[in-house]
């Protein structure tokens, strides 16, 4: 049997503060019950001021390695849409909240699918014999680079942070991530983007608008697309695993919209239940989002040990991915 990257340990983290749909409804032209019956979001939470992506990645990190029983780890990937900083990487830091050591850390840049692609970029890792364990994370202080005005995206977002421990095993191993589909298509970059703050409009050089350094999304494309890249992606890993899809036990898709999570669940012929559903008390938190998924999961007891789970995801880049295994026996904290 082949090497490969078992998971061993979860944990996630929120952030206190919650944010209401009545309240975004005081401040802008909406209502509860568009963003229930658009999105299902009901609330999301919002880091204070103060409070940067390294300081929920270290909690969620924190909280996996507990539930994995140890205290050290060979590397550390972070996927990150809101670094503490735009230099240096935010995982080092992170690595040296949790005491760490000098071991190699850094982040990973896919947005929404950000988590799928650092859990593929360990797995690589483990498989090549270069790290034994890896704690990945995915946080966001996602409402940071949100416009607190604007209604197409102030409603969706939210902020958290969630982590597992990979753990070098074997295939045939509970928890041993099997198959993995990765892509990407710049042609969509701007269907996500914040404009400002890069290379292409520096804060020096190009003078930035007044909302440039905000992100903007285009909700109905992401939407089209997401639901079709995440299915056809889910297709791919569960026939590289060899499960047909009516078996899958759990869908646990990035956390953007109850609307997409259904509809990719209805194009895999899933009852709709079969699609795990957070994003009502969280929002989509970008690249936390299915680690804080699964550790909800885990810690309500909905995913039992040997349940099938494609994970899955699209966000901005455009990025999608999608990752199967089956669920291990493990402490959810
Ligand atoms: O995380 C990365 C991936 N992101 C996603 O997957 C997000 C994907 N997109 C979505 O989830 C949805 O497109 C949204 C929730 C963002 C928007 O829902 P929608 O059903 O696609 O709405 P829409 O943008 O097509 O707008 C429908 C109507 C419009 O009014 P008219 O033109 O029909 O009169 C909008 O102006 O709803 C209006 N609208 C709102 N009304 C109240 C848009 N936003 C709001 C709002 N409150 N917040």
């Amino acid at each position: 049997m082949g090497r490969a990257a078992v998971l061993t340990g979860i944990g996630s983290t929120v952030p206190e503060q919650v944010v209401t749909n009545d309240m975004l409804a005081a401040r802008m032209d909406t209502s509860d019950e568009w963003i229930r019956s658009r999105t299902g979001i009901r609330e999301r939470r919002r880091v204070g001021v103060g409070t940067a992506t390294s300081d929920l990645a270290v909690e969620a990190g924190r909280r996996a390695l507990k539930s994995a029983g140890v205290e050290s780890v060979d590397a550390l990937v972070l996927a990150t849409t809101t670094p503490d900083h735009p230099c240096p990487a935010t995982a080092p830091t992170v690595a040296s909240g949790l005491g760490l050591g000098p071991i190699p850390a850094f982040d990973v840049a896919a947005v929404c699918s950000g988590f799928l692609y650092a859990m593929a970029t360990a797995a690589g890792l483990i498989s090549l014999g270069t790290a034994d364990r890896v704690l990945v994370v995915g946080a966001e202080a996602f409402t940071t680079i949100i416009d607190p005005d604007d209604r197409n995206t102030a409603p969706i977002f939210g902020d958290g942070a969630g982590a597992v421990v990979l753990t070098a095993g074997h295939q045939s191993d509970r928890g041993a991530l099997l198959a993995f589909d990765l892509g990407a298509d710049g042609d969509l970059a701007d269907l996500i983007v914040v404009p400002a703050g890069g290379s292409r409009q520096r804060t020096s050089g190009v003078e930035p608008g007044p909302t440039d350094h905000f992100m903007k999304m285009q909700g109905r494309t992401v939407f089209v697309n997401a639901v079709n890249r995440m299915t056809e992606s889910s297709r791919t890993v569960l026939r590289r695993t060899g499960w047909d899809p009516g078996s899958v036990d759990w869908l646990v898709g990035h956390q953007a919209n109850v609307r997409i999570l259904h509809a990719v669940a209805d194009q895999l012929d899933l009852p709709g239940e079969r699609a795990f559903v957070n994003v009502d008390s969280v929002g989509n938190t970008a690249a936390a989002s299915i680690p804080l998924a699964l550790d909800d999961a885990a810690r309500a007891g909905r995913l039992a040990p040997g349940d099938r789970v494609v994970l899955t995801a699209f966000g901005g880049g455009a990025t999608w991915g999608a990752i199967t295994l089956e669920w291990p026996d493990l402490a959810a904290l």
